[in-house]
């Protein structure tokens, strides 16, 4: 197995402004650019922890709890939580920044799942990921319960083998 990295060895900070190409008829950032971007910000992450190519195999829920206006920063920051055999958990977490006016406030986040491939896009082992701030443990100490809902519910793990999700499926 590759060496362990610090989670904080592949963090990755990504940063646009919103022009008008962008966005949708309120003239806020689209959903579906926002989501490339997150993607991009995310695969960068894992590109960086398993120095191999990556591919996308899950995106958990996305909400958009503000929108991005026209003339926003955007920010997105990619951090992996947890390193499994062959892939990882990153965390994307988005800011909405006016720089004129001095305020930056928080807009979303969202749990990417990427494998680790070979040239012939099979899955490849990868290196250990270890947590240093208490954010980042928090973050590698869930990451198992929210791998094993996401496989049940891809269809690629049987609730009854969730062991980390007894009260849920197995009460
Ligand atoms: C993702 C992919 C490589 C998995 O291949 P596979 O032959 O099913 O491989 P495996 O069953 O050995 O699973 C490999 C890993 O993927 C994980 N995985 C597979 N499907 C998953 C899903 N829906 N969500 C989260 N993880 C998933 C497995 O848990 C396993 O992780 P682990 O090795 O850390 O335990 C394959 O399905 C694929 O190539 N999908 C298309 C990817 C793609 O084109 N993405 C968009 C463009 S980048």
């Amino acid at each position: 197995m590759p060496a362990a990295k610090f989670v904080k060895e592949s963090t990755t900070i990504m940063t646009e402004m919103v022009m008008p190409n962008d966005t949708n008829t309120l003239g806020n950032l689209y959903g579906g650019n926002l989501m490339r971007m997150m993607d991009v910000a995310a695969a960068i992450a894992a590109q960086k922890h398993s120095n191999r190519i990556v591919v996308t195999a899950s995106v958990d829920n996305v909400s958009f709890v503000n929108p991005i206006p026209l003339g926003h920063v955007v920010t997105l920051e990619a951090k992996i939580t947890r390193a499994f055999n062959t892939s990882m958990e990153v965390i994307v977490e988005v800011y909405s920044e006016n720089i004129p006016a001095g305020t930056k406030t928080k807009t979303n986040q969202a749990f990417l799942t990427f494998v680790a491939v070979d040239q012939s896009g099979r899955p490849i082992e990868i290196a250990e990921a270890i947590p240093e701030t208490e954010k980042e443990k928090e973050l590698f100490d869930h990451a198992l319960q929210r791998r094993q809902l996401r496989l049940v519910l891809a269809g690629r793990m049987k609730p009854q083998d969730a062991s980390e999700l007894k009260t849920i499926f197995n009460a």
